[in-house]
């Protein structure tokens, strides 16, 4: 009798189809629309495998709800905050991820987004949008420099590691802070380590690209909001747990920093009359690092490699510690 697996939201059938020749496969059928509480407790009911994404919440009760078949949950998403790992763990259940495949695309983004605020591409492309372009002069829409400026990337894993090589094409001044030293990366990259709170006062630019764990909530707050550079940009395209949402409004409004860049937030999907909207001073984007076709695609299959090789009684290759 073929393995049952549970699939959190439709994916295109091209990518999951090798699934079906090996498992017996339920895919919820909205790809826009995520599937309700109720109805995911009831259809992982008895499964030995669930694909899910970030936006479903894999607790102890989805946990409880499948039975003793289940044996991974494989999360299509580098991150892993969605899931609770000891629950899984306790049930000697595997809990996967995705790294690598989206490191580069996430990388890009950050930059993008990091480029987008400091020279105010949104609002100059709203700015012409509605009409207001009546001339050019001399201080419209006039943002800050970046090449050449002090990056401080918070966490220096995989998409920090690629954010610090795009920065090198800017002349940027980069430096890190981490719990371990990165050797290699210090000597191949120019970087340098530095305690978090001299990130935070030095930086032109602090980028977020830790987990979103318990370590890491709330880990910028009004404290270290007010160390940092009046004319200083944060990006975070970490999790929006990491930022304590309204001290950071407050040192967006008060203009203690120069502007923001978001790309998660502590609740998503961002309702359009959040506080954070009402800002020029910060650009939103709906949590879209790893989005390109292929990295989408490359992330689903990877995801099918760690639920199949853990269907199968095998070692998946990226297990979430
Ligand atoms: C992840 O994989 O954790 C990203 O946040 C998805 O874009």
């Amino acid at each position: 009798m073929k393995k049952k697996v549970f699939i959190t939201r439709r994916l295109p059938e091209e990518w999951i189809h090798s699934l079906r020749d090996e498992f017996e496969v339920d895919m919820y059928e909205q790809e826009e629309h995520p599937i309700t509480r109720a109805e995911l407790l009831s259809r992982v009911e008895g499964v030995h495998g669930i694909l899910c994404l970030l936006t479903e919440s894999m607790d102890s009760s989805v946990i409880e709800a499948a039975g003793d078949n289940l044996q991974v949950i494989s999360n299509v998403a580098v991150g892993w905050d969605n899931i609770d790992i000891s629950a899984a763990t306790q049930k000697g259940i595997f809990v996967t991820n995705t790294p690598d495949v989206l490191t580069e695309t996430t990388a890009d983004l950050l930059f993008a987004l990091l480029l987008a605020t400091a020279r105010r591409l949104p609002e100059a492309e709203r700015y012409l949008r509605t009409g207001a372009w009546k001339s050019w002069s001399p201080l419209q829409l006039t943002g800050l420099d970046v090449y050449g400026k002090r990056l401080g990337i918070v966490g220096l894993g995989r998409i920090g590691a690629a954010v610090a090589k795009r920065a090198g094409g800017f002349s940027m001044d980069v430096v890190y802070s981490s719990r371990s030293v990165k050797g290699e990366l210090e000597r191949e990259l120019g970087l340098c380590r530095v305690e978090f709170t001299e990130l935070l006062q030095t930086s032109d630019f602090v980028v977020l690209t830790v987990p979103g764990t318990r370590d890491t909530a709330a880990m910028i707050g009004a404290g270290e909001l007010a160390l940092m550079k009046p004319t200083s940009i944060l990006i975070n395209g970490a999790r929006g747990s990491v930022v304590d949402e309204s001290a950071l409004i407050d040192a967006l409004k008060h203009r203690r920093i120069y502007a923001a860049g978001l790309d998660v937030f502590t609740h998503e999907p961002l309702s359009p009359r959040h506080p954070l909207c009402e800002l020029d001073n910060v650009v939103l984007l709906p949590h879209i690092g790893s989005a390109s076709v292929e990295t989408r695609r490359r992330m689903a299959g990877r995801a099918i490699e760690n639920l199949t090789a853990a269907l199968r009684g095998e070692q998946p290759p990226h297990v979430v510690r």
